[in-house]
């Protein structure tokens, strides 16, 4: 467990990742009745990204310091939210918690012992989260269906081993055979093509259908060295996901893609 996410806290990945979450997190409030959010690899939390391994990479000078210095319109729930959680910026545990109602659960999955016990720190004495120190895969079988009958999973690995694409297809179908009605959403990485045309093969062999696709690359993703965008897939996604997602990454790309980068979201497997 080498991974440790304060050196990429507030890169674009992240930026793509929790406009995205917030969105995920609203289009589940529309409805009154309460649900559960699972994250299955939760993180610390909250990241200091003036200090330590956050400053020494300075990664999110060209994430969210530029989405927060530009400020478009479409970002400003997300963008609320990190400016009132200053001077930390929100992971997506914070982001969940902030916007969580009283009828909603929270459950946090962190396997690393220290970044768990931070978690644990953070929201102590808050008894609708719970924080598990315990591997995240593996809770999404332990934890789902969930009471609630609603249910919204971030699944978001660190992406350290190679086989982390093929346990990601495995999990989702997991979570969509535990709970059908789950919204499941994963962010991945976008480097080159092929992990992705993969993860999709995997998905399909698996059987998991109605599956959305938000991407954002910085530039073409050609280079298998280089980290090019990243992706957010959304099994079931909740109902108006397109208008409500398309403006967001637009906005996202405007402010973070190169020249010859951009967004793109369609549709990869039917309902
Ligand atoms: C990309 S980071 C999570 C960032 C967080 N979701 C956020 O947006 O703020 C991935 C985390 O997964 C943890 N991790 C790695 N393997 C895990 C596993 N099998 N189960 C649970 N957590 C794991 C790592 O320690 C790391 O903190």
């Amino acid at each position: 467990m080498n991974y440790r996410h304060a050196f990429h806290a507030g890169n674009h990945g992240d930026c793509l990742k929790h406009a995205a979450l917030v969105w995920l997190l609203r289009a589940m409030q529309r409805k009154e009745a309460g649900f559960l959010y699972l994250d299955t690899h939760a993180g610390v939390g909250r990241y200091d990204l003036e200090s330590g391994s956050a400053a020494r990479t300075g990664e999110w000078r060209e994430g969210i310091a530029r989405v927060l210095a530009a400020d478009p319109a479409p970002l400003a729930d997300w963008l609320a939210l990190v400016r009132a959680s200053r001077p930390a910026y929100p992971g997506s545990p914070a982001l969940a918690a902030m916007l969580a109602r009283p009828q909603d659960r929270l459950a946090l999955c962190e396997l690393h012992p220290e970044d768990a016990a931070a978690l644990r720190r953070m929201f102590r004495g808050n008894n609708k989260i719970g924080v598990h120190q315990r591997d995240g895969w593996e809770a999404l079988r332990a934890l789902l269906p969930a009471p609630e009958r609603r249910a919204l999973v971030l699944i978001d690995p660190p992406y350290e081993a190679e086989d982390e694409m093929a346990s990601l297809a495995a999990g989702i179908a997991i979570a969509r055979a535990r709970m059908p009605g789950a919204a499941v959403a994963a962010w991945l990485p976008l480097k080159h093509r092929a992990p992705q045309a993969g993860l999709l093969g995997d998905l399909a062999q698996h059987g998991v259908r109605d599956l959305v696709l938000a991407e954002l690359a910085l530039r073409p993703p050609l280079d298998p060295a280089r980290l090019n965008g990243s992706a957010m897939l959304i099994a079931n996604p909740p109902f108006g996901w397109e208008e409500g997602l398309a403006p967001i990454l637009a906005a996202l790309a405007a402010v973070l893609a190169e020249p010859d980068g951009g967004w793109e979201l369609r549709r990869v497997a039917d309902e």
